[in-house]
């Protein structure tokens, strides 16, 4: 399953789909079309994205179904929602927006996907009063995506669940082994190639780190 089946197969049966920084609008409109969900909501910073936006639900006959929305974060969504999509952006970008408006998204089923700095997004939620509910790792096109679920809980979760995922530790997909694995040869070839010992010692506890992480 591609990126955008994946995401917007994870919003199934939702009455209001929110996708915030939703850019041609895929996410949603698919959700709407295959994954039984009722409306949608797409909404981004920039005019550019929401006029791909517009386009992408007109074509699919749905402008009655999804409210477009120039929108920072949150910030001009007054319409509710049951489940919000923050797709392709930087973990701290997400960490933000959720920050931002924490009153309207506390109740929500949230579906995220940080483009790096997982570790900060997880470390918001679980600080934030969110429990990860599910994980997925998928590799498109040669880019490696993490994708978090999370709702309203309590949890406690190690630095290692942080850092790697609590449930990607758990269910250890084949694209997260593959991707520690590339990451644990390029941490090899600065150890074989570097000079510096501090450098060296570092990487290997990568390694260390990635081998107890993954085995
Ligand atoms: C790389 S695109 C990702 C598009 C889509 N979500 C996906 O996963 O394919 C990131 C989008 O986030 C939007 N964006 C950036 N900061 C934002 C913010 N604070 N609020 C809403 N949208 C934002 C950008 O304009 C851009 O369209």
């Amino acid at each position: 399953m591609d990126r955008i089946n994946l995401l917007a197969s994870l919003c199934e049966g939702s009455e209001c789909v929110c996708d915030v920084g939703c850019d041609h609008a895929y996410v949603v409109v698919k959700a709407l079309l295959d994954y039984n969900c009722k409306r949608g909501i797409a909404a981004d910073l920039n005019v550019g994205p929401l006029s791909s936006a517009e386009e992408t639900i007109k074509n699919k006959n749905l402008l009655d179904r999804i409210d477009i929305i120039l929108s920072d974060g949150f910030k001009a969504i007054s319409k509710d929602f049951d489940t919000a999509v923050l797709a392709g952006m930087g973990g701290n970008l997400i960490k933000d927006i959720l920050s931002d408006s924490l009153d309207k998204i506390k109740d929500k089923k949230l579906i995220l996907e940080p483009n790096n700095d997982q570790m900060v997004v997880r470390k918001f939620l679980m600080e934030s009063g969110f429990r990860i509910l599910d994980e997925y790792a998928i590799f498109e096109n040669g880019k490696y995506y993490e994708i978090i679920v999370a709702k309203k809980g309590d949890i406690t979760y190690t630095e290692n669940e942080l850092k790697f995922g609590p449930i990607l530790l758990k269910k250890k997909p084949e694209a997260f082994i593959s991707y520690y694995n590339r990451k644990m040869d390029l941490l090899m070839r600065v150890i074989d190639t570097t000079m510096d010992p501090l450098t060296k010692m570092q990487k290997q506890k990568e390694i260390n780190d990635i081998i107890s992480a993954i085995k």
